[in-house]
């Protein structure tokens, strides 16, 4: 198949996860038949510095038109100034609300070959397996900002449509896992919490066959530590999907690791890793790939429909978390460029030994 993505590296180590990803799609096309264009834009803190806007027109009108946007990262204390008007995460912000990329999916497993590294007892790790499912386009990140000298204000609003559409998406999701929905908000305090409840509730209808909870946000951080394999698909608004997910990462031995999807209602999709631009790494080849290309394969999955392919990288990403080699943050001293190499060359073995078995089976030479 032909496909057209847009890729958007950013700041600090978004470049260096960013390559090794691009690099994996790459070697998917080539070893699976496929033609893959690239076209690099600006985002973020890079993008400032070159033409003043963290989201130019032209990387806009370029993730409009594209099958899928991959990015790395956006920020850096560069652009951190507290009283700063112009931000490189604005530019993010402003293209998940362009690309009306509402439900951020942000799966988390525990990798038997890293479950030492989790400051959690092995055996609560033992079959962790969540999807979290994070409103993206609303809330407090989206709503009015004030701002005087002793005085500061960021309204969260969420509206009826804005909370349905992410639930479903969850509970479609449930359907094809385990049939659990965790939602999780703050209902006892928040009124937006106390709609997205209600809502939730309806929507449940829906759904017999799914069984369904409800959370409050600041027990649920504590249950995510101390039982984190109940949970199948847990669903929230945004600032509590982004603090709970950076936790979640701590499970699997570290945030480098954890990719995510974030869709919409047609098929392109914003593949990133969940974590920033780790200005403490950047820069040194070090950073951890994984999370970069395991965001490919939902790529692959969700924007091109291309699911062999998509077992394939995650197969890839299994045997080397699984052998090695490791980066520095789950306990190896390689770095980013030698990982990547090691899926690229787990990724030719992986279609090596399914087309050995597909002639097998048909009995060819
Ligand atoms: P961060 O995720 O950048 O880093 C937190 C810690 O995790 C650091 O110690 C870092 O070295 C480590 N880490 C992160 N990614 C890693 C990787 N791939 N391999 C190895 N270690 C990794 O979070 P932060 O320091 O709070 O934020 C730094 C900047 O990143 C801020 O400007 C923030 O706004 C931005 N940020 C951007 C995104 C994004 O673009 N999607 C996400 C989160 C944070
Ligand atoms: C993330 C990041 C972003 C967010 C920032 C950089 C705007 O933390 O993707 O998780 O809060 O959504
Ligand atoms: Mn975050």
């Amino acid at each position: 198949m032909k496909a057209h993505i847009v890729t958007l590296p950013g700041d600090g180590v978004g470049p260096e996860v960013t390559a090794a990803a691009v690099a994996v799609l790459k070697a998917v096309a080539a070893r699976y038949e496929h033609v893959f264009t690239f076209d690099e834009q600006l985002i973020g803190g890079a993008a400032i510095d070159a033409t003043g806007a963290p989201l130019p027109a032209a990387s806009l009108a370029a993730c409009q038109s594209a099958d899928a946007v991959l990015l790395g990262a956006v920020g850096g204390p560069k652009w951190s100034d507290p009283n700063a008007s112009v931000r490189p995460e604005q530019g993010l912000l402003a293209l998940r609300a362009a690309l009306g990329v509402y439900a951020n999916l942000r799966p988390l497993q525990v990798h038997p070959a890293l479950a030492d590294l989790s400051p959690l007892k092995n055996e609560k790790l033992q079959n962790v397996d969540v999807l979290f499912v994070r409103e993206l386009t609303g809330g407090a990140y989206f709503g009015a900002k004030t701002r005087s000298a002793d005085t500061a204000t960021d309204e969260c609003k969420y509206t009826v449509a804005e909370i349905e559409r992410v639930v479903r998406r969850a509970f479609e999701l449930a359907c094809g896992r385990r049939h659990h929905v965790t939602s999780v908000d703050k209902a006892n305090v928040l009124e937006t919490s106390r709609l997205w409840r209600s809502t939730v509730q309806r929507i449940a209808a829906d759904y017999p066959d799914i069984k369904v909870e409800h959370q409050l946000v600041d027990s649920m951080a504590m249950l995510l530590l101390t039982q984190p394999n109940r949970y199948d698909v847990v669903v929230t608004e945004n600032l509590f999907g982004d603090i709970l997910t950076d936790e979640a990462a701590a499970l699997a031995g570290s945030l480098g690791l954890l990719p995510s999807a974030s869709l919409g209602d047609g098929k392109a999709g914003l593949y990133e890793p969940i974590h920033g631009s780790a200005p403490d790494i950047a820069g040194q080849g070090v950073a951890n790939p994984v999370g970069a290309i395991l965001s490919t394969a939902l790529l692959l999955r969700h924007s091109l429909g291309l699911e062999v392919e998509a077992v394939a990288v995650e197969t890839a990403v299994d045997q080397v978390l699984r052998h090695g080699p490791h980066t520095r943050d789950i306990g190896g001293s390689a770095g980013t460029a030698a990982v990547c190499d090691a899926v690229l060359a787990a990724i030719e073995q992986h279609a090596d030994s399914a087309s050995t078995f597909l002639c097998g089976a048909r009995a060819c030479g």
